[in-house]
């Protein structure tokens, strides 16, 4: 049977492994521990369970699904698998540190993938155990609902290797398209300037937090206001992804806006942690000014 190793049973992780199991791979999920692996697969099954009182699958489909979703304790058991894909916490040296735990048991053609959202793939193949079988896959936060995977090619990555990724992308029903290895690749180039934009808008006090997202999600018919995005997002990825925009590209009109900086070092970092630009300590989110 094809066998997906996923790294990270976090929100990204857990998603990435929920959609290849319902595209029938068998999957082995881990994390720093069995615990946090099952903790994963844990609220894999509370959002299938909430697909099927929906009506969107039916109860076999979620059972198949959950069966093929295998929590272990570590890479040292991705071994079977074709495509491993690390969605680990978006810090270089952790995934380097992966890379090099996977290196150990990845079979010989198999491929390693990182699901980083701002990391250089061609600076990241140096720890990967064979650079031609390394590449970028990143996927869309939730990744159940959203249909895109951006494919990054490093330097040294194969044809055969973005063969394989662009299979598996398609059994997933996910639409791929190719980046080159440039900072932001596609997506993040486009989107951080604009919530940024609304951060520096926030700050020159243009509009309150309402407005700013009101305006943009009735006036550009966007799912959520570009504060609400961030907040979704998490404002210190938010941050750390600009950051990198500004960096690689020394041009200043991607410099942060004080606002993002300032709510980072306040710690409120959006949905996860109770409080970024709105409160979610309610029922419903409350904006913070
Ligand atoms: N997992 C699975 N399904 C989910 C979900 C989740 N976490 N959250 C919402 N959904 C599903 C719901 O079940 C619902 O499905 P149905 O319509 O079939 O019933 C559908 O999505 C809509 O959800 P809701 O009605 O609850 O809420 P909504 O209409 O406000 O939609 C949303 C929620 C899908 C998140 C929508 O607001 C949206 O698309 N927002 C923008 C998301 C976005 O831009 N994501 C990309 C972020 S950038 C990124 O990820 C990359 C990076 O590197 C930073």
């Amino acid at each position: 049977m094809d066998t997906v190793g996923v790294v990270g049973a976090g929100q990204m992780g857990a998603g990435i492994a929920q959609v290849s199991a319902q595209a029938g791979y068998r999957v082995l999920l881990s994390d720093m521990n069995l615990a946090r692996a099952e903790a994963g697969k844990a609220g894999i099954a509370k959002q299938l369970d909430r697909a099927v009182t929906k009506e969107k699958i039916t109860a076999e489909a979620r059972d198949a699904a959950l069966a093929l979703i295998e929590p272990v304790e570590s890479v040292a058991a991705m071994g079977p698998a074709f495509l491993v894909i690390e969605a680990a916490t978006e810090r270089e040296e952790i995934k380097r540190a992966i890379f090099a735990e996977v290196g150990k048991v990845l079979s010989q053609h198999a491929v390693l993938a990182s699901n980083t959202s701002s990391i250089p793939i061609t600076r990241l193949a140096q720890a990967a155990p064979d650079a031609g079988r390394f590449v970028g896959v990143h996927f869309f936060n939730p990744v159940p609902v959203m249909g895109l995977i951006e494919l990054i090619r490093g330097l040294a990555t194969s044809d055969a290797t973005v063969a394989t990724v662009e299979a598996y992308a398609g059994r997933l029903g996910k639409q791929v398209v190719r980046a080159n290895d440039a900072p932001g690749f596609i997506v993040n180039r486009v989107l951080m300037p604009m919530l940024n934009e609304a951060c520096f808008a926030l700050g020159e006090g243009v509009a309150t937090i309402r407005d700013i997202d009101l305006a943009c999600q009735l006036g550009l018919n966007h799912p959520m206001g570009p504060l609400t995005l961030a907040d979704f997002i998490g404002l210190d990825t938010c941050l750390e992804i600009t950051r990198v925009l500004f960096e690689g590209t020394g041009d200043p009109k991607f410099r942060p806006a004080p606002v993002l900086v300032k709510y980072v070092e306040a710690g409120w970092f959006g949905r996860k942690t109770g409080r970024g630009f709105y409160d979610y300590s309610g029922p419903e989110p409350v904006p913070t000014r």
